[in-house]
């Protein structure tokens, strides 16, 4: 298990810039940081596999030290696939950490030697989702500031078609 490379998982429907930020501080502590995109996520995705690659592709454009790939399965047996030493999660708030603890103690039972790491996300961006960013395109508003620049743009595509 390599300790230099951390996993920063998600379902990434799509990347916000709260993802962004935590991808960045990731990037200071770790020399590579692997973007894994959960194509199997319980919940029915708004965006495609490939579309959700594309737009963090985007996103990270800057960060040298970022690779993105998908999984399908148990986030624990892709880490250690890949050899990551380390899952990084984002803490919003207090209430993301209860199903956020039980997902690290769930890994640390599947692969022992991957510690989770927490980084609380800046708190401008302490209320931001993939969900609330979809419902303020959907409804026709504006998510400058919430969003990647590619992605706006993509948002508006996705929610002209329906
Ligand atoms: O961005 P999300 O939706 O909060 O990410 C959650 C994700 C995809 C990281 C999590 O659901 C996950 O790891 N899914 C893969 C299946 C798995 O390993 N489940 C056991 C750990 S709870």
């Amino acid at each position: 298990m390599e300790t230099c490379v951390a996993v920063v998982p998600g379902s990434f429907d799509p990347v916000t810039n709260g993802h962004v930020d935590i991808i960045e501080r990731a990037c200071k502590l770790f020399r590579v940081v692997h973007v894994a995109v959960a194509v199997n996520a319980a919940k029915e995705p708004t965006f495609t596999r490939d579309e959700r690659v594309e737009m963090l592709r985007l996103a990270c454009a800057h960060l040298p030290e970022v690779t993105i790939g998908t999984f399908d399965g148990l986030l624990a047996d892709y880490a250690v696939a890949i050899r990551a030493g380390t899952i990084i999660r984002g803490l919003r708030a207090v209430s993301d950490f209860e199903y956020e603890l039980q997902m690290a103690h769930t890994n640390r039972c599947l692969a022992p030697d991957i510690e989770t790491v927490f980084v609380p996300t800046r708190t401008d961006y302490s209320f931001l989702s993939s969900s609330i960013v979809k419902e303020i395109a959907r409804l026709g508003g504006s998510v400058e500031g919430l969003v990647p620049d590619g992605v706006r743009q993509r948002l508006r595509e996705k929610f002209e078609q329906r």
